[in-house]
């Protein structure tokens, strides 16, 4: 499509958007009295407004019922965070049983690790992406010298090239190889938070298992993103966090999937919990671990209800919409914020880079050269959410969910203001 930048040509498009209705189904900030662009969907999606009714319920159950609402809620709270469970399943490309809601998402992949990562002399190590999320490389660095091994020697990053700013799958692929039958874990996230950088899971997942590793993912960034097969790709285990694109609210429940082949087994290491013993047994409380058949086998505590209230609010709009849908829009809402990134860019003759490569999903990260923290704060007071990475990266994510090809034209607009009052 040839792209133009103006409000006209924006407006056409968003009148043609399929999806422009769902911007109503949100909650807005307002800076100065106006609702604001909303570029940060990447670190805690807007609320969805049936988010209230769906935890006012709980609320007034909860009142009402007392202990008696875990059985006799409207949506009893015993068995509640199964209901999330179909609709997310489809959001990663996962069969139902191979999926469950429960922790945060740091909690979840040291739990996960619990079970994939069983290091022996010989193999154990772990393949990560250099400076991977602090939280991933705080996790495997405890998690190795948890196992006695010495980060240095047991944790192998794949770097970036000289001057570039993204991957390349065939490095990966290549130190996968390499560190051969050392090799006891491949953990990276699917979707990198600082270029938005989306990796070739299917094709790492297949080296990995080829040289015998287990393979994991973190899909904080790339849930509700980005396509996902986890079931097809035959990773072992994932996990995510729902705040981000999933718009579940702050701080919110992590899902974790784990591949079927993994399954009702009793032998495989794990920390267990009632939550995760035969869901008929639960309350006869026997002193013996029945594992549940399913990703539910991992759940430890009884599910936080609350939490999960707004969490299922969200995923019904998910389940409404599907992932295509959000995907085709998120491929042409990206493509024209970066046409009208470049277009600026031009105009001022600025000099922003995009060091996002093209395998991405809604975020574009921009490195402001020569410009700084006065443009950021430009934007944030002139009613643009954005978010600031240093050096001197601002990340946009445009999420099809609720924003506009409009906002993205007056993103333009409010840019160009701000490099010319800022630098000039
Ligand atoms: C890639 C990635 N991994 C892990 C985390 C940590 O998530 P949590 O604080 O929910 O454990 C985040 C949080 O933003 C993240 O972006």
């Amino acid at each position: 499509m040839e792209f133009q930048n103006t409000l006209g040509f924006a407006q056409e498009l968003d009148k043609k958007d399929v999806l422009a209705k769902y911007r109503k189904e949100f909650v807005y900030p307002k800076v100065n009295g106006q609702e604001v662009i909303y570029f940060t969907g990447n670190s805690l999606g807007l609320q969805p407004k049936r988010a209230k009714a769906f935890v006012d319920e709980i609320m007034t159950d909860w009142a009402e019922l007392g202990v008696e609402g875990h059985f006799y809620a409207e949506k009893p709270w015993w068995d509640y965070h199964e209901r999330l469970i179909p609709p997310l399943a489809k959001v990663v490309g996962a069969r139902p049983e191979e999926v469950t809601v429960m922790n945060t998402l740091s909690v979840n992949l040291h739990f996960l690790m619990v079970s994939f990562y069983t290091p022996t002399k010989n193999r154990f190590k772990i393949l990560c992406e250099e400076k991977a999320f602090p939280s991933d490389q705080y996790m495997l660095q405890s998690q190795v010298r948890f196992h006695g091994f010495d980060a240095e020697d047991a944790i192998v990053e794949v770097k970036k090239r000289e001057g570039e700013h993204f991957w390349r799958t065939e490095d990966i692929l290549a130190k996968i190889d390499e560190v051969g039958d050392q090799l006891a874990l491949v953990l990276i996230g699917g979707v990198n938070y600082y270029n938005g950088q989306v990796m070739d899971m299917e094709a790492i997942t297949k080296a990995g298992k080829k040289v015998g590793a287990n393979v994991g993912w973190d899909l904080a960034h790339a849930v509700g993103n980005v396509e996902l097969k986890l079931h097809d790709w035959n990773a072992d285990f994932a996990a995510w966090c729902s705040y981000k694109y999933m718009n579940s609210g702050p701080g919110n429940a992590s899902g974790i999937f784990v591949h079927e082949r993994h399954l009702d087994q009793k032998d495989i290491p794990r920390f267990e919990g009632w939550w995760g013993t035969k869901k008929e047994e639960r309350f006869l409380m026997k002193p013996h671990f029945e594992p549940m058949p399913n990703a539910d086998a991992w759940q430890v505590s009884n599910p936080p209800v609350l939490s999960m209230a707004p969490y299922l609010a969200s995923l019904e709009l998910f389940e409404e919409v599907g992932m295509p849908a959000l995907i085709e829009k998120q491929k042409t809402l990206t493509g024209y914020l970066e046409f009208v990134l470049k277009q600026i860019d031009a105009e001022v003759d600025s000099s922003f880079e995009i060091i996002t490569p093209k395998d991405r999903g809604c975020q574009l990260s921009v490195f402001l050269h020569g410009q700084g923290r006065a443009l950021f704060d430009y934007l944030m007071q002139n009613g643009v959410i954005v978010d600031w990475r240093e050096p001197n990266v601002i990340r946009l994510a445009p999420a099809p969910f609720y924003c506009s090809y409009e906002d993205m034209h007056q993103f333009g607009q409010i840019l160009k203001e701000g490099i010319l009052k800022n630098t000039r």
